[in-house]
């Protein structure tokens, strides 16, 4: 069984461990959740904007976090955790400061995303799914990111960057070194 399914298995047949307990919401967070909800006609339905918003706040989804959430959507954490998984922009792990999601698919290959992929991984010192000693970039390749028509592609958080080079990926990863983070493409 693979790690990542034998860990929803955890969660599914879990009752809720007591350590799980101590986690609350903020109100921030609750606030939003709630406010998020009034869009459905089942708290439920809201599952994926409430884990974008406890990850806005905490950067990634524990468990401990997600058994909250799945206390305030009146929903199973199992069920809930089967979201997540599902939803590859959910992290359920920590992540560095800056995620780097690197286009892994066909019109990117075909335009040698990969060797952006590797160019990346290399400036970077890691492989794909691992963060830097720093805590700043966590590198993982993505499926794809919708801009096919300017291929090779990579996200950085929210950002979108479109017809990658190296050198355009090396003067990226300065900027966001340096904190001036440009608003898109380049
Ligand atoms: S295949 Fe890379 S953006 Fe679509």
């Amino acid at each position: 069984m693979q790690f990542k399914d034998r860990h929803r298995q955890d969660i599914a047949s879990s009752e809720e461990p007591d350590n799980l307990l101590d986690i609350h919401l903020s109100q921030d967070e609750l606030q939003e959740i709630n406010s998020e909800c009034m869009h459905y006609p089942e708290r439920r339905a809201a599952a994926i904007e409430a884990l974008k918003i406890v990850q806005h706040y905490r950067g990634w989804v524990s468990d401990p976090v997600l058994f909250a959430v799945a206390r305030e959507l009146g929903m199973p954490a199992g069920e809930l955790e089967g979201v997540a998984t599902f939803y590859n922009l959910i992290y359920r792990k920590p992540v560095g400061k800056h995620v780097i999601l690197v286009c892994d698919s066909v019109c990117c290959w075909l335009k040698e995303g990969h060797l952006i992929g590797a160019f990346i991984a290399d400036r970077l010192k890691i492989e794909p799914g691992q963060t830097t000693e720093d805590g700043l970039f966590t590198l993982l390749p993505t499926v794809c990111l919708g801009d096919c028509d300017h291929a090779p592609t990579m996200m950085i958080d929210h950002h979108h960057y479109q017809d990658l080079s190296c050198e355009m990926v090396d003067k990226l990863l300065q900027l966001y070194r340096d904190e001036e983070i440009p608003e898109g493409d380049m």
